[in-house]
């Protein structure tokens, strides 16, 4: 069976390749992005392409060429920059994410694509918010999530594609940076807390936001692709997380390791402005129940690993 990462650069992608590759098989996992310089050991350890996934034509050639059986779909601009860029978030993706449904219906691939937490909006109930519940977001990124949320339940129902999907919470990992996100404070705020000690949040105290170890996102993603679809009453997307905090409180985890470590504050009004319009916890019961999700990181046993592995990277 192959599989074809979409995006397989970018912070999620670059960590997914070598946990499919351990599990399937070096060469049976065909990594593609636009930037064939990022990661580009990790990446091409195995086969390599560079692929748009705007162009159709490109990612019909990798499809072919590698007879793809199974799609993780990546590739996407997230909250922060597609506040900038919405012209060009709105067509990676949805265009991306259009081209890679037509083309998984013609060459009969099932699909993953990862949603997240900010395809809810201000009018969404933010404290255990329900698995199914008002979707109305606000931010271009929102819009796009939960378009694409709805885009793949359609072609499960209209076409029998087997797509399925997750509502990422934000993603803490040590090997890439985050793409230029809301939630991208919780990774920076490692890397300076050892490389200088301080660190100026760009969202405010009190700021709660759902939260997950790459290790459990991996797991999330390769769990539910794997599950026996006849236990799946949801498809896209899976509500999934793993804690809740605000800056406040990683700051204070981290300051058990590293005890003159500073944090102050310069908010960003639009990175605020997401914020304030995403869940502060969801309700991930529907995944525990349909497909036995179940994350081994909490916020302690987390920051403990990250210091740990960026101690040895950073010095
Ligand atoms: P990222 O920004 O780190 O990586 C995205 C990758 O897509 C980059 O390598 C980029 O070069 C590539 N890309 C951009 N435009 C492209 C195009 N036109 N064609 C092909 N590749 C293109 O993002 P990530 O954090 O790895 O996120 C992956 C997916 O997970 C996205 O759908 C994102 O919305 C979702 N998600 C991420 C998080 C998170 O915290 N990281 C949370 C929720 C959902
Ligand atoms: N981490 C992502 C972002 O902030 C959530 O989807 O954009």
């Amino acid at each position: 069976m192959k599989i074809l990462i979409t995006g397989a650069a970018g912070q999620i992608g670059s960590e997914l390749v070598v946990a499919l590759r351990k599990q399937y098989g070096i060469s049976n996992v065909i990594t593609s992005d636009i930037n064939s310089k990022a990661n580009e050991a990790i990446l091409q350890e195995g086969p390599f392409e560079l692929a748009d996934c705007t162009n159709y034509q490109q990612i019909k050639n990798v499809i072919q060429k590698h007879h793809i059986k199974v799609i993780y779909h990546l590739a996407a601009i997230l909250s922060g920059v597609a506040e900038a860029k919405p012209q060009l978030a709105w067509n990676v993706n949805m265009n991306g994410l259009y081209h890679i449904l037509e083309l998984a219906r013609e060459y009969h691939c099932s699909v993953f694509t990862p949603s997240s937490i900010g395809a809810f909006g201000p009018s969404t109930p933010r404290d255990k918010t329900p698995q199914d519940t008002i979707q109305r977001p606000t931010s271009c990124y929102g819009v796009t999530k939960v378009a694409g949320e709805l885009l793949c339940d359609y072609y499960f129902r209209k076409y029998g594609l087997d797509t399925r999907g997750l509502r990422y919470p934000g993603i803490i990992s040590n090997v890439t940076l985050p793409g230029g996100g809301t939630t991208d404070y919780a990774v920076e705020i490692f890397y300076e807390a050892i490389q200088h000690k301080k660190y100026t949040c760009f969202l405010k105290q009190g700021t709660f936001l759902d939260m997950m170890y790459m290790p459990d996102a991996l797991q999330a993603a390769i769990q539910l692709m794997e599950t026996d679809p006849k236990n799946l009453k949801h498809r896209n997307a899976f509500n999934v997380t793993a804690m809740s905090f605000a800056p406040e409180h990683i700051f204070g985890e981290i300051k058990q390791h590293i005890p003159d470590f500073t944090m102050d504050y310069k908010i960003d009004p639009v990175r605020q402005c997401i914020a304030d319009s995403w869940p502060r916890s969801m309700d991930d019961s529907a995944a525990r129940q349909e497909w036995g999700w179940s994350p081994q990181y909490d916020l302690s046993k987390m920051t403990t690993d990250m210091i740990q592995v960026l101690l040895k990277k950073l010095k």
